[in-house]
């Protein structure tokens, strides 16, 4: 049996290989999965261990196979097995960036000069370095050519491409992430299907208080101008994410409704039901509300 890695390389890189799939596919949220799910942990202390036992049993079969060979097989197999394990071409290509000569070729490369028993080695430039600089200067060609000569493009007019890009993904952003808006960002909507969204939402939790129509009941009126806890998008949402005052009724709706959906309810209270004349108005509560 030939070994391709020893046990040292072997069971590590397996461990943290299993270690890292199961990272990857568990969801554990940002917790790490053995953190969230103690029985993950039981699980790597068991694959561990199959892995300790997997080399044992190895290691066993080996040695009887071993036994069972002549002499001179034995031999062969201990000098196969102990050739050092090397990184072959690792080592290459080390010398090959580098460019070391090796100790014992420096007589060929040491120049005569003497001061105080210092003398050079005349090495040549690593070729790493030298590529590097090689690249270095076609680079300079490339720029030189491109922005001073052909004048491609400037730093103003780069910067301002980048700002209009960030602006259109701040857009784009704020339209898939509209779960941001909280009561200080609020804006009021008038989209159509905001406004549609914000009736559905209405008709299925606030009538029973506040009335279809807004005229008000248990809940005060929404169609007037005077407001107990603000008129106005921002305050509106507020008190319906927060609630309104205690022991009058109004709960936090934030625990049931997303941040979207609470800003398009209070859109559709101060565009379809604000302002309009209601069947049964209730007499007006708290104070006119001139604005922001
Ligand atoms: C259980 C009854 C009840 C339900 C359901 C209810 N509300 Fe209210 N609502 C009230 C009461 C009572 C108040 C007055 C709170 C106060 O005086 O602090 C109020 C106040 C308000 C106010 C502030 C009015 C003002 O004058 O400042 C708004 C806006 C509002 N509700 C919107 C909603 C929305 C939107 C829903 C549905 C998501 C809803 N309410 C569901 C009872 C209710």
């Amino acid at each position: 049996m030939r070994n391709i890695s020893p046990w040292w390389v072997r069971v590590p890189l397996i461990f943290f290989l299993i270690f890292g799939l199961m990272e990857y596919f568990i969801d554990s949220g940002d917790k790490p999965a053995f953190i969230a799910y103690p029985i993950a942990l039981l699980f790597m202390l068991m694959v561990l261990f199959i892995l300790v036992a997997i080399e044992l049993i190895l290691n066993s079969v080996e040695n009887i196979m071993f036994q069972t060979l002549s002499p001179e097989a034995q031999k062969r197999y201990l000098e196969a097995k102990f050739k050092q394990w090397e990184w072959k071409w690792g080592k290459a290509y080390w010398k090959k960036i580098t460019g070391n000569r090796p100790v014992g070729e420096e007589q060929e490369i040491i120049l005569d000069h003497n001061y105080d028993g210092i003398r050079e080695l005349d090495n040549n430039l690593p070729p790493w370095w030298v590529y590097m600089f090689y690249a270095t200067i076609i680079f300079g060609v490339v720029y030189l050519a491109r922005f001073h000569v052909f004048n491609d493009y400037t730093q103003d007019m780069e910067y301002d491409r980048e700002v209009a890009e960030a602006q259109i993904a701040i857009e784009a952003y704020k339209k898939t992430a509209k779960g941001l808006v909280d009561a200080n960002t609020v804006e009021l909507l008038t989209d159509a299907s905001d406004i549609k969204a914000g009736g559905a939402i209405y008709s299925a939790n606030c009538v029973a208080c506040h009335m279809p129509d807004g005229g008000g009941g248990i809940g005060p009126n929404l169609t007037d101008e005077y407001w107990i806890l603000g008129g106005g998008i921002k305050n509106v949402f507020q008190t319906i994410s927060e609630g309104g005052r205690n022991g009058k009724g109004m709960i936090a709706w934030k625990q049931t409704l997303k941040p979207a959906e609470i800003a398009q309810v209070a859109s559709y209270i101060l565009s379809e039901i604000h302002g309009k004349a209601p069947a049964n108005p209730k007499a007006a509560e708290g104070e006119i509300w001139t604005g922001e």
